[in-house]
């Protein structure tokens, strides 16, 4: 009752703010996101008769941060498919877990798909995902891989909330390249700033019902394979969901000073005529799609603003799978 699973991070170009049931964690609205070949996490779960309690080890840290919410998302599991027995996970990432880039949807994705194959449930893609989607709406993206499409569905139990895949990941040729600003810890979670946004913003219902449309055009960008048009509408749209942040009580400001110098560096980088968008999510980072022939020059932009730590580097790929299974 042991398996382990490789699931990519994902990067919104339509994002996910706000929820439509907080305790099954189904989006208010749909989001769109390219899987991130290049930023990946590892993930190993072990159901063993032997443990009275689940143990976590996240990225060589036994029961720290993050323990508690692979517990509860283990309880799910158990409850879901009565299972009894407590597991042992174990879980790395690729990535610099300090460069503030959420490991959740890579997380959350291999660690249901290592469930599945290890309690031998044989759900089908839409399940994995939906189950991904109880540890992390964003994960629920990285089950399908390429350009990914949530559905929030309409059910009251959730079951019809899940990613579906919109576009192979060499539909776009792509460069994504993340600026790393800070290394500490975001001062407010995803799940409390949607909240907050929902109750006291009051942009949020124009946030909502702006999202609709901004999917339609994002689809017929990507059909398109036009980078300029999904750049731009991606850009347009993380701007958006930080301006309903912006007017949350208390506001929250995930941004910082070089943040805003890096997206300037892109915007004069665009007027020199390299296509080069930018998109921020629940912290200060930049992330910026380009050319793939404009990769390093974004870099050097990128690494040219005083206070960009890093930059990291990915390319749209495929979604989870599978690495080991034991009976
Ligand atoms: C800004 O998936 O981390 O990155 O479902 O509460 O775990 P929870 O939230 P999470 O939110 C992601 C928010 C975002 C936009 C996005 O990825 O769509």
């Amino acid at each position: 009752m042991r398996a382990a699973a490789i699931a990519p991070s994902n990067l919104a170009l339509v994002k996910y703010w706000g929820k439509r049931d907080s305790a099954l964690n189904v989006p208010a609205t749909g989001s769109i996101s390219v899987t991130l070949d290049g930023l990946s996490t590892s993930t190993t779960v072990d159901f063993r008769e032997d443990l009275e309690a689940d143990e976590c080890v996240l990225d060589g840290v036994r029961n720290g941060r993050g323990a508690e919410r692979v517990t509860r998302f283990l309880e799910t599991v158990r409850s879901s498919f009565g299972v009894e027995r407590r597991a042992l996970v174990e879980s790395a990432s690729d990535f610099p877990a300090a460069a503030g880039l959420a490991s959740s949807a890579s997380g959350f994705a291999a660690l249901a798909l290592a469930c599945d194959a290890a309690l031998g449930l044989s759900l089908s893609e839409a399940q994995l995902s939906a189950l991904a989607r109880r540890g992390s709406g964003s994960a629920a993206r990285s089950i399908v891989g390429g350009f990914a499409e949530m559905r929030p569905g309409e059910a009251a139990d959730g079951s019809d909330a899940f990613a579906v895949q919109i576009a192979p990941p060499e539909r776009l040729p792509l460069a994504i390249l993340a600026a790393v600003t800070t290394r500490a810890r975001k001062p407010v979670g995803s799940t409390e700033g949607m909240l907050r946004t929902a109750e006291s913003s009051p942009f949020y219902g124009a946030w909502t019902s702006s999202v609709p449309r901004a999917l339609a055009e994002m689809r017929a960008a990507l059909e398109a394979a036009d980078l300029e048009r999904v750049g731009m509408l991606a850009e347009a749209n993380a701007m958006r969901m930080h301006a309903t942040m912006l007017g949350a009580d208390p506001p929250l400001l995930y941004w910082n000073g070089v943040t805003v110098e890096l997206v300037h560096a892109v915007r004069e980088l665009r007027a020199a005529g390299v296509q080069a968008y930018v998109t921020i999510d629940a912290g200060p980072q930049v992330k910026v799609l380009c050319e793939e022939s404009a990769r390093a020059a974004v870099r050097e932009a990128l690494l040219a603003v005083e206070g960009t730590l890093e930059v990291l580097e990915a390319r749209p790929g495929e979604g989870a799978r599978l690495q080991d299974v034991q009976g």
